[in-house]
């Protein structure tokens, strides 16, 4: 017979099926065994009556936590049952019986289940992390391919910085030539975009983040658009319409995870357009005020850059996804196109969630100027002769254009309400943290 999976179930009520996974947890009661089985879909009670077959009873009680089992059974309606319906038992195949399984209902601390990340995925609540993962990934992709972008990814191994030389991981290229992990696809989808005019990257990329903090990972994935002929407000229009489509599609395809996760989903539905445009000398007097009222303990100074706290402290005063834009010059990469008034500004824009969440979206708007990006290099002490390509850019058709990256795990860890990035994807990569 074929292979049934438990998220179809509610379609074959009354009829026998098959399904394949593993023993979630079980428990047993006089004549009755109840095996939850979970099969990646879904979870679903099964139940065994000794009087029925007693020889399968004995095997359904011998099972540890994690065996894999292949269960025939009927489709019985059932009104208790979180998804509708369970399983009376008729066979039981045992695949694999399975004992000491480490991670049991009990509690365990978080450095034991990221030892055991491997088989901590298994578990309902990161299962449904994951899967909200996969929604967010899915809308990300199809807002760009609805909206006429091209997917061209870029390299890992890159010859130069593009966010800083602080965060880069080095990488022996066959013992003369340097190279580095990619910290951002940007410098070459700069390059795409004037090919294909609206390009995006998707993949990962890595900072040597020496911070342990809940919102840095080492091995992140970001998917960054750029686009030709774009200024600094579209950025904001793209990436308010990505947001917006992606607590959409996550609130309307992940209903059961986020209620897994009991994720306060008002908090998401809350999220409407348009998006509050704050000016960077704005931000930094709401700061001030936030210091002057005792509700944030450092007085922010003009010229710094947000800590998380400012940056809590700021999307606090909305309740929704703000951007703050045009950002003090001295603090941004090389790369920054500056704002024409006033020239100690870059035109950066950071897209902050909400909740405590941060910076969600980086980005702005680059330098068209070849010669301004010529001393930009010096100044910034880079090597011009890995950006010799970069340059040519700025000399074959140097078009206005803009683009931002959105990090995976930070936009996933807001949509699911959790605590750490480090839950956000499958097997995370971060200070101290390189197993499994
Ligand atoms: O603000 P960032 O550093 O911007 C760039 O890399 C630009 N070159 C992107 C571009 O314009 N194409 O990073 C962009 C986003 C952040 O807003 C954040 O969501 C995520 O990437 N991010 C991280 N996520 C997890 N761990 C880290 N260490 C991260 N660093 C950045
Ligand atoms: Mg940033």
């Amino acid at each position: 017979m074929k292979q049934t999976y438990i998220n179809e179930l509610k379609n074959h009520i009354g009829e026998s099926v098959v399904l394949k996974g593993w023993l979630y947890n079980s428990r047993s009661s006089g004549k009755l065994v109840f095996l939850q089985l979970r099969d990646g879909s879904g979870i679903v009670q099964c139940v065994v009556f000794k009087p029925n077959n007693e020889e399968l009873f004995e095997s359904a009680k011998s099972l540890g936590q994690e065996s894999s089992i292949i269960v025939t059974g009927n489709v019985k309606e059932d009104a208790r049952s979180p998804i509708g319906v369970e399983i009376d038992v008729t066979g039981l195949e045992v695949v694999q019986n399975a004992h000491d399984y480490p991670i049991t209902p009990k509690e365990h601390g978080t450095e034991f289940l990221m030892d055991n990340r491997h088989l901590w995925i298994r578990s309902k609540k990161q299962n449904a992390v994951l899967k909200v993962r996969h929604t967010v990934i899915k809308a990300v992709r199809d807002f760009f391919d609805s909206n006429g972008f091209i997917l061209a990814d870029t390299p890992i191994f890159t010859p130069a910085a593009c966010e800083g030389t602080t965060t880069l991981f080095e990488v022996d290229y066959f013992g003369d030539e340097k190279a580095y992990l990619t910290q951002s696809g940007q410098l070459y989808n700069e390059a795409t975009a004037a090919a294909f005019g609206k390009s995006y990257a998707f993949g990962p990329t890595f900072r040597a983040e020496k911070s342990k903090t809940r919102r840095h990972l080492t091995e992140f994935w970001m998917v960054e658009p750029e686009v030709a002929y774009a200024h600094l407000e579209d950025m904001m229009d793209l990436g308010e319409g990505l947001i917006l489509s992606i607590v959409e599609r996550v609130l309307n395809e992940r209903t059961e995870e986020l209620e897994t996760l009991e994720r306060d989903t008002a908090k998401l539905e809350a999220i409407k357009s348009p998006f509050p445009r704050i000016h960077y000398d704005k931000a930094v007097e709401m700061l001030q005020e936030g210091h002057a009222k005792g509700e944030l303990e450092n007085r922010f100074e003009w010229g710094g850059d947000f800590g998380a706290p400012d940056e809590t402290y700021l999307s606090n005063q909305f309740g929704t996804p703000i951007f703050v834009h045009r950002f003090p010059a001295a603090i941004k990469g090389f790369y920054f196109e500056r704002d024409k008034d006033r020239p100690e500004l870059a035109l950066g824009i950071d897209l902050l969630a909400p909740e405590g969440y941060g910076e969600i979206i980086g980005g702005g708007e680059r330098a068209t100027d070849l010669e301004f990006l010529e001393k930009q290099l010096e100044e910034h002490n880079l090597p011009r002769e890995s950006f010799e390509w970069y340059l040519d850019l700025r000399r074959f058709g140097s078009v206005p254009h803009s683009g931002f990256g959105m990090g995976i795990e930070r936009c996933t860890a807001w949509m699911c309400g959790i605590e750490h990035v480090r839950e956000t994807i499958p097997f995370p990569r971060m200070l101290y943290r390189l197993k499994p």
